[in-house]
């Protein structure tokens, strides 16, 4: 059962991700499934979600970017600050059972931390997983040493060729698609990346699955904020994750706009 008032977590372990990108550890379990979220408070400043990048041996990470105030404020917490944390809440990743898939993950910006954590459930599964990280430059990509010492296979991509090979990510895995028979995709990221994706595996007729972050303020399904056009879904509710066709077919803002805290629309 999520908690719906913030419960007190202790920082047990902070360590760089990327440039202005923290992963924090707490002790203890949410009993989440990868993909979900939670509502982190500082008090007297806001709250705001973040997923959940590991759930298991009595460790929970959240992976943080400091792109604005509440993030950096929270990037500049340190081992033995103290935060809030409710949830965990939204509908996270599929885990196909009864066969042995060849599951790729997808991850742009910090979209590979909740992604990592997706990966090692499907290996408890006994799925055999191809992780593609992708980032503007080498300082920006995520969790390659998790994903290399997970024993995902890791092709990493970066727009300036810095890292791994120069282009997108999306440009693996069009490869991967053409070459292999995979069973599914899962992505998250930024959205019109994740859009192409879905399209592709649409035409390759490959089972994906899609993250779609909208801005958030209960989390839990009240305020009404994450709503998305098309369908009226809240996103933190029937969300962030969602089938890529149904996310294609049904809501005309994927890849293309979100609102912003007053509902004000803002292209992608
Ligand atoms: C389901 C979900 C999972 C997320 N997971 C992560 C994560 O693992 N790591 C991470 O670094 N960030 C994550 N985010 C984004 C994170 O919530 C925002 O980056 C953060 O709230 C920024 O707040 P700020 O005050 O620092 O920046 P601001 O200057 O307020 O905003 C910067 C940008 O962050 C986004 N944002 C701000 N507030 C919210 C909000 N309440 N809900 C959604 N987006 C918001 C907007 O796109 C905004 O343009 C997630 C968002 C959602 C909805
Ligand atoms: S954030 Fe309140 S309904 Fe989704």
């Amino acid at each position: 059962m999520p908690t719906y008032t913030p419960q007190a977590f202790t920082i047990a372990k902070k360590f760089p991700s990327a440039e202005n990108v923290w992963t924090f550890g707490f002790e203890g379990t949410l009993k989440s499934t990868p993909g979900q979220f939670v509502n982190v408070w500082i008090p007297g400043l806001n709250e705001k979600p973040f997923s959940i990048a590991r759930d298991f041996e009595n460790e929970i990470w959240l992976t943080v970017c400091a792109v604005g105030p509440f993030s950096t404020a929270l990037c500049e917490k340190q081992v033995g600050d103290r935060v809030g944390i409710r949830g965990p809440y939204g509908k996270g990743f599929g885990f196909p059972s009864g066969i042995t898939p060849l599951v790729v993950l997808v991850g742009g910006g910090y979209g590979m931390a909740p992604l990592h954590n997706a990966g090692i459930m499907h290996q408890k599964n006994g799925a055999t997983v191809i992780a593609i990280t992708g980032a503007r430059s080498a300082k920006n990509v995520l969790f390659v040493e998790e994903c290399q010492k997970s024993d995902f296979e890791t092709f990493v991509t970066t727009d300036d060729g810095t890292l791994g090979q120069k282009g997108f990510t999306t440009d693996i895995l069009e490869e991967i698609l053409d070459e292999r028979k995979i069973d599914l995709v899962q992505t998250c990221g930024p959205e019109k990346m994740m859009k192409r994706i879905a399209e592709k595996c649409r035409t390759k007729g490959v089972l994906c699955e899609v993250s779609i972050e909208r801005y958030m303020k209960c989390g839990f399904g009240v305020c009404g904020q994450c709503t998305v056009d098309g369908t009226g879904e809240r996103m933190c509710k029937s969300g962030p994750v969602v089938d890529g066709n149904y996310a294609l077919e049904n809501i005309p803002e994927f890849g293309v706009y979100h609102r912003g805290p007053e509902g004000q629309k803002i292209m992608w």
